[in-house]
C-alpha cells in the first residue's frame, strides 16, 4: 500500500530524529530542538504505530514508556563477573597502588584513565546486532536480576547502537543515577501527590530501578552513564579509546574523564575533581584510577575479586554545619548512658540527620557541646553520624555547659561511673525498664536465642505494661496476652509463640551469650562454652577458673563472677530452665591445643553465607575469627566488595583466599 509505505518512511524518519534529539540532550548536553517539537513529533509516531502495529520495533522510542508488572525479575549469569574495586583513602595509598602497578609491570611510569566514581547503581547492558536486548543489575557480581524492562525507559540509554550495526555482541557495563536538579524536583512531584520521599538520588536511583511495574520507573529520571564493556575488542587497545568509542556509540561518559600521568598526575585529577564536586550534576563517592593500556592491565590482573589494575580513591566523609537544638541521653543495655545530639535537621553524605551520638560523658567534655552551638557534623557512607567540633566564635551567650543527668531518665536509678571507665551507668540494672528492654532485645537477637519477631515495638509493649520482667516471662506468654497487644492480630500472636518454642532448643554458647553480661561477646561465650562445659559450672566458676579460659582476662572474669554473685540472675537462669529453655552440655574441653588453630579474618560479602555463617564455620572447626588484619593473620577470605583489609593483606603478604578456596580449605580441615 502506498498510504503505508510513506507512512513507514514518515515513520522512520521521526524515529532518527527523537534518536538524534536524544544523542544530543543525553550524550552531548547540546539540545537541538524544543521539549515541544519533540513531543509533538513523538505524538505523532505513536499515532503511526498505533494506525500500523508492525512499524513500530523494540527500538522505538515509543518503546520507552514501560510495561505492565512482572511478579519478580529472573536471574541473570553475568558472562563475565561484575567486579569491585579496592579503595584507598589517601595519596600514601595511591602512591603505593602506582608503586605496586609500576613494580608488577616493571616500567618506569604509567599513564591512568581516570573518571569520576559515580554514587549509583552498577548495571550491565547487552546489545545484539546493535539492539538492546538486555539489561541487568549487577547483584552478587556473579548473577544479577533482569531488569531489561526498566532499563528501556531510560531515556540515555540508547535502545540502539549509533552508527554501528556491524556489532554482533556487546556488553557494556556503567552506573544508573538521578541528576541532583531531577531529585529535587521529583521528591517535590512527590511531596505534592502526598506520597514518600526519597532519602538521596542513590536511593531513589535504587528504587526506581527495582520497580516491577516499569511504568512507574518511566516516570523516574533515571539516568546512565557508561564505564567499561564486559570483554574489550581487539581494536580498542586502551580505556581511553574503548571510553572514546562507546561515546561513539550513543552512551553518555563522564565528562570530567582524563588520562594522566604517574602518582603526581591522580594526584592533580583527585584535587581537582574535590574541587568540583559540589558542582557536578550528579553525585560521587570518589575518583577511579585505571591502568590505561588494556595490554597491561591484562597483566596485572585480579586479587580476589578485585582488579590490580584500577582503584578507587575516595572522598573523605562529607561534613556540614548545623546547630544543637537538644541534649538527650540515652540508657543502653547494661545501663550506659550516651549523651546525644538532637540536630536541627542537615543533609550531609547523601541523608538528613538528625541526630549524633555524642559517645560519652568524656568526648563531650573534651569537645564541650552546648546546646545552642554550632557544630559540624560528619557522615559517611551508612556511618552513624558524629559531632566533629564546635564553633566557638558562633556560640550564644546563654549557652552553658551540659550536664550529665545524675539519675536515670527513664528510672531514677543513680546514675554512677566507676574512675577506670568513660562511660556512666544507670545503677537500676534490670529494674530499669530502659535496660530490660534492651536486655530482652539481646536475649531475642539473631545470635542469642533468636527468636523472631520479638523486635523492638513488640518489647516495648510488654516492659511497658508490665508482662515481662525478665526473660524467662516471655516464655509465659500465651495468645491471650499477647493478641491484646497494637499491631498484634492472631496471626502474628501465634507466629511468636511458634518462635518462641523453636528457641527453647538452643546451644550453650549462646544461652551465655544471651544472658548479657556485661564483657560477654559471641566469641566469649563459645569460648566460655567449650572450656566449662555446662552452666552450672560456668555459675559456679572461681575468677581464676574463668581466667584459665583462653582469651578471659581478670577484667572479664571479675564482670562474670560479679554476675553470678546477683542472686537474681541465677534465678532467671533456673526458670528458663523450668520453661524448658535447652541445650546439650559437654563435659568441657580446653580450646586451645586440640587443633591447629588458624586465624581468619573476614572481608568483603561471601557469595554462599552470610559473615555470621562464615565465622561459625571456622570457629566450628576450631579456628579463630579476628576483625583486623596483622601479621599473625593467616587467611584472609575475601569475598565481593573487599575493601582495605585486603590491600592491607596484600601488603603484609598474608594469604588471601577467596571464596571457593576458602569452602575447600573448610572442607578439608578438621
Ligand atoms: S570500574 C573492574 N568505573 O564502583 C572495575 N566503577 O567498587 C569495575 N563505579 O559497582 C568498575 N563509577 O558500579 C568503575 N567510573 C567507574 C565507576 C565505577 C562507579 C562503581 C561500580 C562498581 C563499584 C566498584
Amino acid at each position: 500500500m502506498a498510504n503505508t509505505d510513506s507512512e513507514r518512511r514518515e515513520a522512520s524518519e521521526i524515529r532518527r530524529k527523537l534518536e538524534e534529539h536524544n544523542y544530543r540532550y543525553y550524550v552531548l548536553d547540546d539540545p537541538s530542538i524544543p521539549d515541544a517539537e519533540y513531543d509533538r513529533l513523538f505524538r505523532r509516531l505513536v499515532e503511526l504505530e498505533v494506525a500500523h502495529p508492525e512499524l513500530s520495533g523494540t527500538d522505538s522510542p515509543t518503546m520507552r514508556v514501560g510495561s505492565p508488572p512482572v511478579s519478580q525479575f529472573d536471574p541473570v549469569q553475568h558472562r563475565t563477573p561484575m567486579l569491585s574495586l579496592n579503595n584507598a583513602f589517601s595519596d600514601e595509598e595511591v602512591t603505593s597502588f602506582d608503586e605496586r602497578v609500576r613494580k608488577t609491570l616493571d616500567v618506569q611510569n604509567v599513564d591512568y584513565a581516570v573518571e569520576p566514581k559515580f554514587d549509583g547503581l552498577a548495571i550491565s547492558l547487552t546489545y545484539a546486532n546493535g539492539l538492546f536486548v538486555r539489561g541487568a543489575t549487577r547483584g552478587d557480581g556473579m548473577t544479577g536480576e533482569d531488569v531489561t524492562a526498566n532499563l528501556r525507559t531510560v531515556q540515555s540509554i540508547p535502545l540502539r547502537l549509533v552508527k554501528a550495526t556491524s556489532i554482533r555482541d556487546l556488553e557494556v557495563r556503567g552506573e544508573v543515577l538521578m541528576f541532583r536538579r531531577d531529585f529535587e524536583a521529583m521528591n517535590e512531584r512527590q511531596r505534592a501527590a502526598g506520597e514518600k520521599e526519597f532519602v538521596n538520588p542513590r536511593n531513589a536511583a535504587a528504587g526506581s530501578l527495582r520497580q516491577l511495574d516499569s511504568r512507574i520507573t518511566a516516570r523516574r529520571p533515571l539516568r546512565f552513564f557508561a564505564y567499561g564493556v564486559g570483554e574489550a575488542d581487539a581494536a580498542r587497545k586502551s580505556q581511553t579509546e574503548v571510553l572514546d568509542w562507546l561515546l561513539d556509540l550513543g552512551f553518555p561518559v563522564a565528562k570530567e574523564r582524563s588520562r594522566v600521568s604517574g602518582a603526581a598526575g591522580l594526584h592533580t585529577y583527585f584535587n581537582k575533581i574535590g574541587a568540583l564536586r559540589r558542582n557536578l550534576p550528579y553525585a560521587i563517592d570518589g575518583v577511579v584510577y585505571k591502568v590505561d593500556r588494556l595490554e597491561w592491565q591484562d597483566i596485572l590482573g585480579f586479587v580476589s575479586r578485585a582488579p590490580r589494575y584500577a582503584i578507587a580513591h575516595k572522598f573523605p566523609a562529607e561534613e556540614e554545619l548545623t546547630e544543637v537544638a537538644g541534649i538527650d541521653v540515652q540508657v543502653g543495655r547494661t545501663g550506659a548512658i550516651t549523651p546525644v545530639a538532637r540536630l536541627k535537621p542537615v543533609f550531609v553524605g547523601g541523608a538528613t540527620v538528625t541526630n549524633a551520638t555524642l559517645h560519652n560523658e568524656d568526648e563531650l567534655r573534651r569537645k564541650d557541646v552546648r546546646v545552642g552551638d554550632t557544630v559540624v557534623v560528619r557522615r559517611a557512607g551508612d556511618v552513624i553520624p558524629e559531632v566533629v567540633s564546635v564553633l566557638l566564635e558562633k556560640r550564644p551567650k546563654y549557652a552553658v555547659p551540659f550536664a550529665m543527668p545524675s539519675h536515670c531518665p527513664i528510672c531514677s536509678s543513680a546514675v554512677t561511673r566507676s574512675p577506670d571507665e568513660a562511660v556512666a551507668r544507670c545503677s537500676g540494672g534490670l529494674y530499669c525498664p530502659a535496660q530490660r528492654k534492651q536486655a530482652l532485645l539481646h536475649f531475642a537477637s539473631r545470635r542469642a536465642l533468636d527468636i523472631e519477631g520479638m523486635g523492638e515495638k513488640l518489647v516495648d509493649q510488654l516492659v511497658d505494661r508490665e508482662l515481662v520482667h525478665t526473660p524467662a516471662d516471655l516464655y509465659k506468654l500465651g495468645v491471650a496476652e499477647l493478641s491484646g497487644l497494637e499491631r498484634m492480630a492472631e496471626k502474628s500472636a501465634a507466629n511468636v509463640l511458634a518462635a518462641l518454642e523453636k528457641s527453647r532448643r538452643t546451644t550453650l554458647h549462646r544461652f551465655i551469650y544471651a544472658l548479657g553480661i556485661r564483657t560477654v561477646g559471641e566469641s566469649t561465650a563459645r569460648d566460655l562454652a567449650s572450656h566449662l562445659g555446662s552452666i552450672d559450672r560456668l555459675i559456679g566458676a572461681s575468677v581464676e577458673e574463668l581466667e584459665s579460659t583462653p582469651d578471659v582476662g581478670p577484667v572479664v572474669a571479675r564482670s562474670i563472677r560479679q554476675f553470678f554473685d546477683e542472686a537474681h540472675n541465677v534465678k532467671v537462669i533456673r526458670e528458663l530452665r523450668e520453661a524448658g529453655v535447652q541445650w546439650e552440655e559437654g563435659t568441657g574441653r580446653p580450646v586451645k591445643g586440640t587443633v591447629k588453630s588458624k586465624t581468619f579474618v573476614l572481608t568483603g560479602t561471601l557469595r554462599a553465607m552470610t559473615r555470621d555463617e562464615a565465622r561459625a564455620l571456622i570457629e566450628g572447626k576450631g579456628h579463630k575469627v579476628a576483625g583486623s588484619v596483622s601479621k599473625r593473620t593467616d587467611y584472609v577470605v575475601a569475598g565481593e566488595e573487599s575493601g582495605s583489609k585486603l590491600a592491607k593483606a596484600a601488603d603484609l603478604g598474608v594469604s588471601i583466599l577467596d571464596e571457593t578456596q576458602f569452602l575447600k580449605l573448610m572442607e578439608g580441615s578438621e
